[in-house]
């Protein structure tokens, strides 16, 4: 079985995926530590000396190759995964859940004030900018979200009672 979850920056993709797949006794995939271990690089220095668009081949091609093994695995992806080249067709193709974390930017902007350094994509916005940059962000990515087979509303739940929302999902 192979689960993917997809969702936004700071949506609690990590956390959550790391809890399903200790719970489900599965192998726990975190796509942007797999790049990171594969190129010796954190992402932050990725995106810096090499830019976004090598990222986004990079990131490309990991996710190819981590969902066309056999294994099965429960897999974080980065918040941008789904909305380039033809990752969202690819995930869905090759996953058996796929899962979308949502929530509101009024959340999303709450939780990622406070954790901007790791993230190139934001780390230059200034926490009044941020709003707006991560409602029109949204907006953009949401298409390819909302294309997971199931979406959770995250808002104001933990990442024990997500997990085990999730868990009833994959029944
Ligand atoms: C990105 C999200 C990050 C990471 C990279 C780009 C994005 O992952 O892949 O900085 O485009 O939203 P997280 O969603 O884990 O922060």
């Amino acid at each position: 079985m192979k689960v993917v979850l997809v969702g936004y920056m700071a949506s609690g993709k990590s956390s959550i995926g790391r809890l399903l797949a200790k719970e489900l006794s599965m192998e726990f995939i975190d796509l942007d530590e797999y790049i990171e271990e594969q190129l010796g690089k954190s992402i932050a220095t990725v995106f810096s000396q090499k830019g976004e668009i090598y990222f986004r081949k990079k990131e490309h091609e990991m996710l190819t190759k981590v969902l066309n093994n056999n294994k099965s695995i429960v897999l974080s992806t980065g918040g941008g995964t789904p909305c380039y080249a033809n990752n969202m067709e690819t995930i869905l193709k090759k996953s058996d859940h796929s899962i979308y974390l949502q929530l509101s930017v009024p959340s999303l902007v709450d939780r990622i004030q406070n954790e901007k350094e790791k993230r190139p994509l934001v780390k230059d916005i200034s926490n009044s900018e941020l709003p707006e940059f991560i409602g029109k962000h949204l907006f953009e990515r949401r298409q390819f979200y909302a294309q997971a087979k199931h979406t959770v509303d995250s808002a104001d739940k933990g990442v024990v009672e997500l997990t085990s929302e999730i868990k009833e999902l994959l029944l």
